[in-house]
């Protein structure tokens, strides 16, 4: 499976920064699966350096712009070298904070352009009773990976993060009955949008209140091929736990 932990903002101290990456590389290195840390930009290239465990790094986000003029912009170049490999792409805080649908499908653009592989958040804000919210997601999906090639639309990871169960706990997560449903239909508006039988192989992982508690429930039946976990990643003891309850 594929780990991915979103440190949003709770990192902001490299001393424990670094411990976690202790911790993750001692997991790794008897766990199966690939395990993606999300820092703070800045830290990335301080972590990153010389890196020759098995675990990888990722940006939060990225710019849509290339370079130049544009105080402040930290662009797919700027995280690919200072040794990013992956980046999570239109997540809700994100979208919260202006990302429109148009930014985002540049932003996968710029990340793919650039060699790193995105990691692009969908999910709806609310569930309702007339399948609406399939509509939408069925629209972020569309109106993401629209104006990437073929081959473009292949590389990139979904992840589904129901916007009613992020930062919560795993009591008010996602059921596996309901997860089940929604990677299903996911796979479904992904065969529609990559050729033959490619969507098969396409990534797509589940995020919003992961916690050791419902971690491994969520990934056994459900169909889905790894997480993007915040809250729960940023502590060394619950992140160890997770990683274990997966083996
Ligand atoms: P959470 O966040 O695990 O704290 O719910 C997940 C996310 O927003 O990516």
């Amino acid at each position: 499976m594929l780990i991915v932990s979103n440190w949003k903002a709770y990192i902001d101290d490299i001393k424990k920064a670094k411990k976690l990456v202790e911790t993750a590389k001692r997991v790794g290195r008897t766990s199966k699966h690939t395990l993606v840390l999300a820092p703070s930009a800045p830290f990335i290239a301080v972590l990153a350096t010389g890196n020759r465990s098995k675990v990888q790094y990722g940006a939060q986000d990225i710019s849509i712009t290339t370079g130049g003029a544009h105080t402040g912009e930290v662009t797919a170049a700027t995280v690919r070298s200072a040794g990013a490999t992956y980046v999570i792409v239109g997540h809700s805080e994100r979208r919260a904070a202006g990302d429109s649908d148009s930014v985002v499908a540049e932003k996968l653009s710029r990340a793919i352009a650039h060699g790193l592989i995105p990691v692009l958040c969908v999910g709806e804000h609310v569930r309702d009773t007339e399948g609406h919210y399939l509509a939408f997601l069925r629209e972020e999906l569309t109106s993401a990976l629209r104006t990437l090639t073929a081959k473009e639309r292949a590389q990139v990871v979904i992840a589904y993060e129901p916007l009613w169960a992020i930062g919560k706990t795993a009591a008010d997560a996602i059921g596996t009955p309901e997860l089940t449903e929604m990677t299903l239909y996911i796979r479904k508006v992904l065969a529609e949008l990559l050729p033959g039988k490619s969507s098969s192989r396409s990534l797509i992982l589940y995020g919003g209140s992961v916690e050791p508690d419902n971690i491994r429930e969520l990934g056994r039946t459900s169909g889905i091929d790894g997480f993007l976990i915040g809250h729960a990643s940023v502590d060394p003891v619950t992140y160890t736990e997770l990683v274990k309850q997966l083996s």
